[in-house]
């Protein structure tokens, strides 16, 4: 089975700084892929290669066995810990946005029938991230776990092959961490989608993934410390009975 993305002997630098070195893997279709690491680890750096921000300095990245193209395609879609929404939007505003830019991309703009459509559309993404009765708030009206909910269903609105998150529970109370672990895990079964989450959090990165990958330098040169890059140190496979995710939904 090919692969849904396969990483090739990657390397990405920066003039003579190594950031990321040899990183080799795949990742299966449907898996959930938490990523941890020290900070500067090319951690976020390995998302932008996935969403396709930048291009690797050497090696290749291949999605469904072919060579991922350079710019932001509608099969990734990601958020960030913060600043994913655009604040002079409302949450409905901010989804219809993001299916205007993919049907409409010169205009931005949908009208008529097709605006209709996919005001229907974003209205139902919303519910199912539990924004159904906060369509025309903006978002600095919203608390931090909302405004997170809120750029989920703009990532999800397009349908992704693959949810990039990069520490996209960091900022947030416990209690509604909590919250937000029950809500990704929900949309990860019901839309079988792939998932890579980069957490600083061990806990939650073994408790939500199926894999988890730690990113580190194998190797330290202490007179140069750009000399070597990060790779992909331990590859971890979560054993994962269902009653595990009836856990995380019930919390
Ligand atoms: N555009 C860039 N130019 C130069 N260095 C960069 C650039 N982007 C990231 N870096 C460096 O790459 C390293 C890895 O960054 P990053 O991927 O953000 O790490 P992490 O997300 O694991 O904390 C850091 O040392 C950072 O300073
Ligand atoms: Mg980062």
């Amino acid at each position: 089975m090919t692969a849904l993305l396969s990483f090739r002997d990657v390397w990405v630098e920066y003039g003579d700084k190594v950031v990321l070195e040899r990183v080799t893997l795949d990742v299966e279709q449907g898996s959930f892929v938490s990523v941890v690491g020290p900070s500067g680890a090319g951690k976020s750096t390995f998302l932008r290669l996935i969403l396709g921000q930048e291009g690797p300095s050497h090696g290749q990245i291949l999605m469904d066995g072919t060579p991922l193209t350079p710019e932001c395609g509608p099969d990734r879609g990601v958020v960030f810990q913060r600043y994913s929404v655009f604040p002079h939007l409302t949450a409905l505003q901010n989804v219809v946005f993001a299916l205007e830019c993919e049907q409409s991309p010169l205009l931005g703009k949908l009208f008529g029938r097709a605006r209709r459509d996919a005001i229907a559309k974003a209205t139902e993404m919303l519910g199912a991230v539990g924004l159904e009765h906060n369509l025309q708030v903006y978002p600095a009206q919203m608390s931090g776990g909302m405004q997170q909910r809120l750029a989920i269903a703009q990532a999800l609105i397009k349908h992704p092959r693959v949810l990039l998150l990069d520490e996209p529970f960091g900022a947030l109370d416990p209690g509604i961490r909590l919250d937000m672990h029950g809500l990704v895990t929900r949309l990860w079964r019901e839309h079988g989608l792939t998932i890579v989450m980069v957490t600083h959090d061990i806990k939650e990165a073994f408790k939500l993934g199926t894999r988890v990958l730690t990113f580190d330098k194998r190797r330290i040169d202490p007179h140069a410390p750009n000399r070597y890059g990060a790779t992909a140190v331990y590859d971890i496979a979560v054993k994962r009975k269902d009653g595990d995710v009836a856990a995380v939904l019930a919390e």
